[in-house]
């Protein structure tokens, strides 16, 4: 069995990728500092595949846990980098923070891999980096726009510190740029947590569906789509999770065509929030209180991937509806909830 390090592998996407990786036959190890995820979720994941995941409570900006972690775990075949802060409005106001949590850590990770040859890396990008695209679907050659929040400017970094350290090194890395991740494991042993008001549409929906929330704020619709509202690449996150063990056995299998490459992971469909709110009345029969209000400064108007290059390349493609997503998350909510 190969062992593969995730980090950050308690958190959303971290902990359906685990299931993935574990019903792929791979050993995980979990490095995981707690700072936005619950030490539950361990069991739930463990309650999925029957086997528990190696897990340690580090902080990887603490560099010397870090060489520590690497001369207790000797035999790591595979790193995948989750652990990152990611909130879009905390990084403008907290930007050290941002730039000391997302970009230390990559640097002590590839510090490490280099000491111990570990050869392969799989990287949490974003479609952030595309900014508001000029055509499309976004293809991965489509430029990379000035950043418009530090944590945009994270994942741009990040981009450029891996190509720089592959391209002297016998690191071979893939970054997947996520397009939006909604859903939950079927089982609705793991979702997404988060915490105080969710700043993203779905988990705002659930909540909403579920008393916490009065109602739903429509961030505008008066941008230039059919319904006015802004449109987005919504993926299920276990198609995601799913990318990532194709993604990390193209490099164990040495099948990658260069030593750093980048793939859009989306769906390739473009849904509003509109329709994404009608569809979850529809998919869950819950009636949904929402309101249209000001844009939410930032947003951009309409992005969803091309994901020919994963579908050709990768051989990956996202096989579940945005209904089904939505429903798993809304399981999940009720769940938590107990509902
Ligand atoms: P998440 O916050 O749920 O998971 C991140 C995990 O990393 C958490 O469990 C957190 O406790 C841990 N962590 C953070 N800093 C750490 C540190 N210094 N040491 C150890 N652990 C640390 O976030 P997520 O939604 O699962 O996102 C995972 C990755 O994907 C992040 O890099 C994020 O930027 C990227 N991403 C997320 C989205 C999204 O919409 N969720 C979109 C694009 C990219
Ligand atoms: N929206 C609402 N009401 C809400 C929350 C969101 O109308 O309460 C709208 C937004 O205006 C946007 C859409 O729903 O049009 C999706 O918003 P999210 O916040 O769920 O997602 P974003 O596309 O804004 O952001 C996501 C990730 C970021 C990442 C970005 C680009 O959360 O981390 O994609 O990759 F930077």
């Amino acid at each position: 069995m190969k062992k593969i390090l995730v980090t950050g592998g308690l958190g959303y996407i971290g902990s359906h990728t685990v299931v993935a990786l574990q019903e792929a036959g791979f050993e995980v190890v979990i490095v995981d500092n707690l700072s936005n995820s619950s030490i539950n979720v361990l069991e739930g994941i463990t309650n999925i595949t029957s086997t528990s995941p190696i897990f340690e409570r580090l902080d990887l900006r603490v560099k010397q846990d870090v060489v520590d972690f690497f001369k207790r775990h000797t035999d790591i075949e595979g790193i995948i980098h989750f652990a990152a802060s990611k909130a879009v409005g905390e990084s403008v106001e907290k930007p050290l923070l941002y730039y000391e949590n997302n970009l230390n850590t990559l640097i002590y990770l590839l510090q490490e891999c280099m000491a111990h040859s570990i050869h392969n890396f799989i990287f949490s990008s974003s479609c952030t980096v595309y900014g508001e695209p000029d055509k499309l679907p976004i293809t991965e050659n489509a430029a990379v726009k000035e950043a418009i929040s530090p944590y945009g400017n994270t994942k741009q970094i990040s981009e450029e510190i891996i190509l720089d350290t592959c391209q002297v090194s016998e690191i071979k890395s893939i970054a997947l740029r996520y397009f939006n991740p909604i859903g939950a494991h079927h089982s609705a042993e793991i979702g997404e947590l988060p915490v105080g008001v969710p700043q993203n549409l779905v988990p705002f929906i659930t909540q909403t569906a579920a008393g916490l929330r009065d109602t739903l704020s429509i961030f505008g619709n008066d941008y230039p789509t059919p319904d006015g509202s802004c449109i987005r690449d919504y993926i299920h996150v276990m198609d995601l999770a799913h990318a990532h063990v194709v993604a990390l056995q193209r490099l164990l299998s040495v099948k990658n065509t260069a030593n750093y490459e980048i793939f859009n992971v989306g769906t390739g469909r473009g849904s509003s929030v509109l329709e994404v709110v009608n569809a979850f009345e529809k998919v869950t029969g819950e009636k949904l209180n929402y309101k249209i209000v000001d844009r939410r400064p930032g947003d951009v108007v309409s992005v969803y991937a091309d994901t020919t290059k994963a579908n050709t390349t990768l051989g990956w493609k996202a096989e579940r509806s945005m209904e089904e997503a939505l429903a798993s998350a809304w399981k999940w909510e009720q769940k938590i909830r107990n509902l």
